[in-house]
């Protein structure tokens, strides 16, 4: 006969309002569906749990009366009370699997068509050095050996995961193995990956509130538990997370830029998220998706270079470091998970075209990626500074900027009673393209603001060209 299974947490809380009965049946039902319970085993005796979690017997008792009731345990007599053999095995043992769902349409603008002014998520493409780019890639197609015209190795191109490890080490203060890189073709692959290699269906998922709306349409498919944690100026608030689920299994973040509010995590949140994760078991998953730009200061070390516990996914991207049409990122997978990784990124996709990555390797081995981003923390410096000064002087008192460090996108708040849906829809139908804020929200209160790309934005005339416009659209 099986035994209890050791790891049942029953850690009542007798803070809540929920009565004490209530919460043992919540807990022996999350242990059910975790699988840490199995069809068969034996749960503790009445009196020796009530002695355990100093409880009165009767307490327990009506706990396990209604779990009988409900068909999740069953009392055998003198051989005691087991979980149902009768159950389905829990979905949580099941792989998670990304569920096919309705395609809803959401004004993000990556459809194909040429850019709008304004539109969020792209670099400078006017000032990416096309002529180096295409010489390097030029210069791989020739010298392509017919080796070459075979699979890839699914993890990525071993010289660019090098490059990539020595680049994040020297950058970003995150110290990996090219072992631990694996090249995937963006951030909704590098989740598709890291699901495929961590989490069971139901798992709990914190999710910034308001959070990057094309990660949240990717997860609200996936089958997990999404639970949006709100975030204020100091970034996620990680004793919210805490008090909503506090076992969730993963928390994805966006430490050095949240997007979409541009703030920056706090250190204190940074080591209690860590603390959190390392406490729990639990992973982080951190979005550094635009860290390279910033315009005070150095830029921050990554949240990965303070993990001691081996708990940070670190998420990076050459989608504004190079451009997005590449359709490369990378994933630096924990220690102890590589081998999950390995097995799931030759599961999803068998790889990435080998000759850009090989063109990425040269360009960041001659150099050419460290004097981009140089070159690109300036013209940003710039074309931030000129676009929220002519945008303010062009629209007065109608925006207030909130200019946050880094990134490549500005945040023009709005009055309380505006509604930005309204206005962002009025600004498309000029051909502009700003993101209403509110729309990046889940459940906390959203805040009425348009997002904006200054990346493109080449000088004053057009600036201005650019505010009247949407002055126009406004009025
Ligand atoms: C918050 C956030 N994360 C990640 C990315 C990068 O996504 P990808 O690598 O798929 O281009 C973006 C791009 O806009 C972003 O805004």
């Amino acid at each position: 006969m099986k035994s209890a299974a050791p790891a049942l947490d029953l850690q009542l809380d007798r803070t809540l309002a929920l009565p004490m009965y209530l919460q043992i049946c919540q807990r022996f039902k999350t242990a059910i569906e975790q699988g840490n319970l199995r069809a068969g085993d034996r749960v503790p005796a009445v009196r020796a749990l009530a002695t355990e979690l100093n409880l009165a017997r009767g307490t327990v008792e009506m706990a396990y009366r209604i779990l009988t009731d409900e068909g999740y345990l069953q009392v055998r007599g003198a051989a005691g009370t087991v979980v149902s053999p009768e159950l389905p095995p829990p979905a949580s043992l099941q792989p998670a699997t990304v569920l096919p769902g309705p395609a809803r349409a959401v004004n993000v603008d990556h459809d194909g068509k040429p850019p709008k002014p304004l539109q969020m998520g792209l670099p400078a493409l006017d000032a990416f050095p096309r002529k180096v780019w295409n010489r390097l890639v030029a210069h791989r197609l020739r010298g392509s050996e017919p080796a070459r015209l075979a699979y890839p190795d699914p993890a990525g191109y071993a010289r660019l995961r090098e490059r990539i490890a020595t680049y994040l080490g020297v950058s970003r203060g995150v110290n990996c193995r090219p072992e631990q890189v694996f090249i995937t073709t963006g951030l909704r692959n590098t989740l598709e990956m890291t699901l495929s290699s961590l989490a069971t269906a139901g798992d709990g998922f914190w999710f910034e509130d308001p959070g990057y709306i094309f990660a949240r349409m990717f997860l609200q498919h996936a089958a997990l538990d999404m639970v949006p944690v709100p975030v204020d100026e100091h970034g996620l608030m990680v004793d919210a997370g805490k008090q909503l689920r506090p076992h969730a299994r993963f928390a994805m973040v966006t430490p050095s830029h949240q997007s979409p509010l541009g703030v920056t995590l706090s250190l204190e949140r940074r080591m209690a998220l860590l603390e959190w994760a390392g406490q729990n078991g639990s992973w982080i998953i951190e979005d550094d998706y635009d860290s390279e730009f910033r315009y005070q200061g150095r830029p921050l070390p990554a949240l990965k270079s303070l993990d001691r516990n081996d708990r940070v996914i670190y998420s990076g991207t050459f989608s504004k470091s190079m451009f997005p049409g590449l359709r490369l990122a990378y994933v630096v997978a924990p220690v102890s998970a590589v081998a999950s990784f390995q097995a799931a990124s030759s599961n999803l996709n068998a790889g990435c075209p080998y000759l850009f990555q090989a063109a990425i390797a040269d360009f960041i081995a001659d150099g050419h990626f460290s004097r981009h981003l140089k070159k690109m923390r300036l013209l940003y410096a710039e074309r931030r500074a000129l676009t929220s000064r002519v945008f303010q002087e062009v629209l007065g008192d109608r925006i207030r900027f909130d200019l946050q460090p880094g990134g490549l996108h500005i945040l023009a708040k709005l009055a309380a009673h505006e509604d930005d849906v309204r206005l962002a829809e009025q600004i498309r139908s000029a051909g502009l393209a700003m993101h209403p804020l509110s729309r990046w929200y889940l459940n906390a209160a959203p805040q009425p603001g348009l997002l904006l790309g200054f990346a493109n934005v080449p000088d004053e005339k057009e600036a201005t060209r650019l505010a009247l416009k949407v002055r126009q659209a406004l009025a």
